[in-house]
């Protein structure tokens, strides 16, 4: 069963709390909280008090998209709070970070994504792959919601499925940026597992439980 994840980056921020309700009286399995820094992406979104005050409005598990260039400190800001997962990205880190951000995540007692841009490979991250619960495909360059999908994503799915597959791990796959009915059929049909859609279930016609349905 693929999993939903509306992002709150394209919901009304001036009625937050509806926008909420709508998820939670819909069939989404997520809600997916992109935190940028004006650094790592061009383009500043929010951090842990937002992240807190929506967690008390809500059961869904949150999923927080870390896009910031230093993931060990951030991972720290949201000690305590109700992450169900937290996805850091690969090129924010180097040798000397990568496994401490890992455990970082998991000693806050949260499940563990990395995430890869578009000019990253699957094959790059092969090294952290049995120490992940997710890997996020970037389908367009993060920063902003409403772009265009980039279908190499797709290539990039089949791989990480054909690896988990031959070395028997379970990590699940996400694809994020520029999900709609079309894409997301294509993203599933390459084995995705959980479709991050923002713009297209905010401003579906009919609706935020009608736009998710339609990605079912
Ligand atoms: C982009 C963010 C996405 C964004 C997706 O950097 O990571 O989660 O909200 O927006 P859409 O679905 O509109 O492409
Ligand atoms: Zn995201």
């Amino acid at each position: 069963m693929t999993i939903i994840a509306p992002s709150v980056l394209s919901a009304n921020f001036a009625d937050l709390k509806k926008d909420i309700e709508d998820m939670n009286n819909s069939q989404t399995g997520w809600i997916h909280y992109d935190v940028m820094d004006g650094h790592f992406v061009p383009n500043i979104s929010f951090g842990p008090s937002i992240m807190k005050t929506i967690s008390e409005y809500t059961d869904l598990p949150i999923d927080v998209h870390i896009m910031v260039s230093n993931p060990l400190e951030v991972v720290d800001y949201f000690a305590g709070l109700k992450v169900y997962m937290l996805t850091f990205h690969y090129e924010a880190c180097d040798d000397n970070n990568l496994i401490p951000v890992i455990e970082k995540i998991r000693r806050n007692g949260f499940k563990v994504g990395v995430s890869i841009k578009p000019k990253t490979q699957p094959w790059e991250i092969k090294s952290i792959l049995d120490k992940v619960d997710m890997v996020l495909v970037m389908s367009v360059e993060p920063g902003f919601g409403g772009q265009k999908f980039m279908p190499e994503a797709l290539d990039k799915l089949d791989w990480l499925h054909e690896y988990r597959t031959r070395h028997q791990l379970n990590y699940l796959l996400e694809i994020d940026g520029g999900i709609n009915g079309e894409t997301g059929k294509l993203a599933v049909e390459h084995h995705c597992d959980v479709l991050v859609a923002g713009s297209y279930v905010f401003k579906y016609p009919e609706g935020i439980a009608a736009g998710v349905k339609s990605l079912l």
